[in-house]
């Protein structure tokens, strides 16, 4: 086990962790009113329509794999009947689905943010910095997808990067199952550490105060205002609203 080994696989998770949990509690703590997502959907509707669900879909179908195949040992999948040959048949499916479909949204994205002016003038350094980090993992983790499991003859990650993944959450890290792994496979992972490091001091910081109430909510009623007051006969059944007696109110 060398230095170098121990810094990238044991210093480097634990330090991002820590900056995640501290960065988000000081945001929330000292940014509550910039604990937004900056939405530009009032300068742009049209790509954003289209390159927001494409990318939020396959994302989030990109985070449920990540459960499944990293922190789910496969012995309790075996238990419940999906095999190797099974998993993998829905890994490299639906993942290299979803990876597409995230990395197409993405794009949609960045060219509607460089091509929009108002939406690319509402851009900060920070929301550049995120989409290079956010590109880039997804880039390396496609990468490692369609040349290891879809064309090449597959990388057994559920024996290395999966155990050394849950090692490192339980405080036990065990270096030694990072040493073999495929260089493509270690950059994804570096880099979605960094990634993870920005996360609090972006607008990536939203994922945690999605808008799942929205779904629940009662409906609001939005009518659009008469252009001449009293255009309209009020409705049967309602009395129309007094207009106040001026004189009255000055107490006359
Ligand atoms: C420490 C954190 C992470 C680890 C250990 C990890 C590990 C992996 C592994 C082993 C694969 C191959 C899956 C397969 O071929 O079946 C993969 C694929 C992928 N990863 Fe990650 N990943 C991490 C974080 C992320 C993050 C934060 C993102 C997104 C920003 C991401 C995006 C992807 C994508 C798009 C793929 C290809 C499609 C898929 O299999 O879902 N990963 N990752």
């Amino acid at each position: 086990m060398t230095a170098l080994q121990i810094v990238l696989w044991v210093a480097v998770p634990y330090a991002a962790i820590a900056v995640f949990i501290v960065g988000h509690i000081w945001r929330y703590r000292y940014d509550k009113f910039g604990w937004t997502t900056r939405s530009s959907q009032t300068y742009e509707n049209r790509l954003l329509r289209w390159g927001s669900p494409m990318f939020h879909i396959g994302i989030l179908m990109v985070i449920a794999g990540h459960v499944v195949g990293l922190l789910i040992p496969r012995e309790w999948l075996y238990a419940i009947g999906i095999t190797e040959g099974i998993y993998h048949l829905g890994a490299t499916g639906l993942g290299s689905f979803a990876a597409a479909l995230t990395l197409a949204g993405l794009a949609i994205l960045v060219y509607r943010r460089r091509t929009v002016g108002p939406v690319f003038l509402a851009t900060t350094v920070m929301d550049k910095v995120m989409y290079v980090f956010l590109a880039v993992t997804l880039g390396f983790g496609t990468l490692a997808t369609v040349f290891y499991q879809l064309l090449g003859p597959g990388f057994h990650y559920r024996e290395t990067i999966s155990p050394w993944i849950r090692s490192i959450l339980i405080f036990q890290p065990d270096v030694a199952l990072m040493a073999e792994v495929p260089l493509l496979f270690q950059l994804h992972v570096l880099s979605a550490f960094a990634l993870f490091a920005l996360w609090p001091f972006t607008r990536l910081v939203h994922v945690f105060s999605a808008p799942v109430g929205y779904l629940f909510r009662p409906y609001i009623v939005y009518r659009s205002r008469d252009a001449v007051r009293g255009a309209r006969k009020p409705r049967r059944g309602w009395d129309p609203v007094q207009q106040p007696n001026p004189q009255r109110l000055h107490g006359l």
